[in-house]
């Protein structure tokens, strides 16, 4: 299932691109769309789109009916890929092994394109999903969704994240928690949302959703810090080695690399915990997971 789905979201996400961009009423912005479409077609893992599908199925929905919203979270996964490599921010020129999008079409598109996908990503899925569910989850989805993107998701997440990388402070566990469950969490919290709400899930059902997207975004961002550490660019198709290289606040830069794993292993054990406590079953859940652990 999980291949199915990867292929199915990429096949998808190309589709809505293509259909901008063979429309001749673009043609004068053509360039922003093939931006857009650069770095979220380049490929990647897709857990945001596929844990959006799988979710919808579990609470028993068909998962056909999740596809737009999948495209829109890869959407908004690479926007936030994009700002996050700006030489601003990051400064990094390689992502999903090519060259960041600033690196190909110069950092004015490049930042155009980020926010066009924040819009492009609702836009598609007001404009692909209402044969499918009805207007009010519609709504449910547009909301989570806005959460995600903005100041009190991803935006928040990604500030605090700058701001330590900015100090000279030590931080402490709490305050690098925080920027891990909004810069990284908050996304995966919406992928699992928005699967649930199409599916059906009641609000504890999506209660226990948000607890699992918390823990879960927390356990994937200690994994990529430890990655940052031990693999290397070929591998992770990212300029790896340069957490530290920037004084950025991370579980490894902070607590050192055994300790990391030690916190990695634990938030993993309460992932699958929550799972198992509410008797929610998923190979593909299970199998994302266990991708996480150390080897
Ligand atoms: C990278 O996410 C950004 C982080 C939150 C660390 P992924 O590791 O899921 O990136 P892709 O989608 O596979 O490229
Ligand atoms: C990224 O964290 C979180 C985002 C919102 C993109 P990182 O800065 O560690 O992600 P990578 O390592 O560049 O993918
Ligand atoms: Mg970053
Ligand atoms: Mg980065
Ligand atoms: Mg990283």
């Amino acid at each position: 299932m999980f291949e199915e789905y990867k292929s199915i979201i990429e096949k998808t996400l190309e589709e809505y691109f293509d259909e901008r961009l063979k429309n001749p009423e673009y043609k004068l912005f053509k360039n922003v769309i093939e931006s857009m479409k650069y770095t979220t077609c380049l490929g990647g893992k897709r857990l945001r789109g596929i844990l959006c599908l799988e979710t919808c199925k579990m609470f028993l929905g068909d998962f056909k009916a999740a596809i737009p919203a999948a495209c829109a979270l890869e959407m908004l996964h690479a926007q936030s890929l994009i700002h996050d490599d700006l030489p601003c921010m990051d400064n990094d020129d390689l992502r999903r092994g090519k060259p960041s999008n600033h690196k190909v079409y110069g950092e004015a598109i490049a930042t155009l394109a980020g926010d066009a996908l924040i819009s492009f990503a609702p836009q598609i899925i007001i404009e692909k999903t209402p044969k499918l569910i009805s207007a009010e989850k519609i709504v449910k989805l547009l909301y989570e969704y806005s959460l995600a993107a903005g100041a009190f998701g991803i935006v928040g997440g990604q500030t605090a994240d700058i701001e330590a990388e900015n100090s000279n402070e030590k931080i402490s566990i709490e305050h690098l928690q925080f920027i891990h469950k909004y810069k990284t969490g908050a996304l995966f919290k919406c992928s699992l949302l928005l699967g649930a709400i199409i599916g059906g899930a009641n609000e504890n059902e999506l209660d226990t959703m948000r607890a699992f997207g918390d823990k879960f975004g927390l356990a994937f961002q200690i994994k990529d810090d430890i990655l940052d550490f031990t693999s290397t660019t070929e591998i992770m198709g990212k300029t790896v080695g340069k957490d530290e290289n920037s004084n950025k606040s991370t579980y490894v830069t902070i607590f050192g690399l055994e300790s990391a794993s030690e916190k990695l292993t634990n938030a993993i054990e309460e992932c699958y915990g929550i799972l198992n406590s509410n008797g929610l079953k998923s190979d593909v859940l299970q199998k994302i997971i266990k991708s996480l652990e150390m080897n």
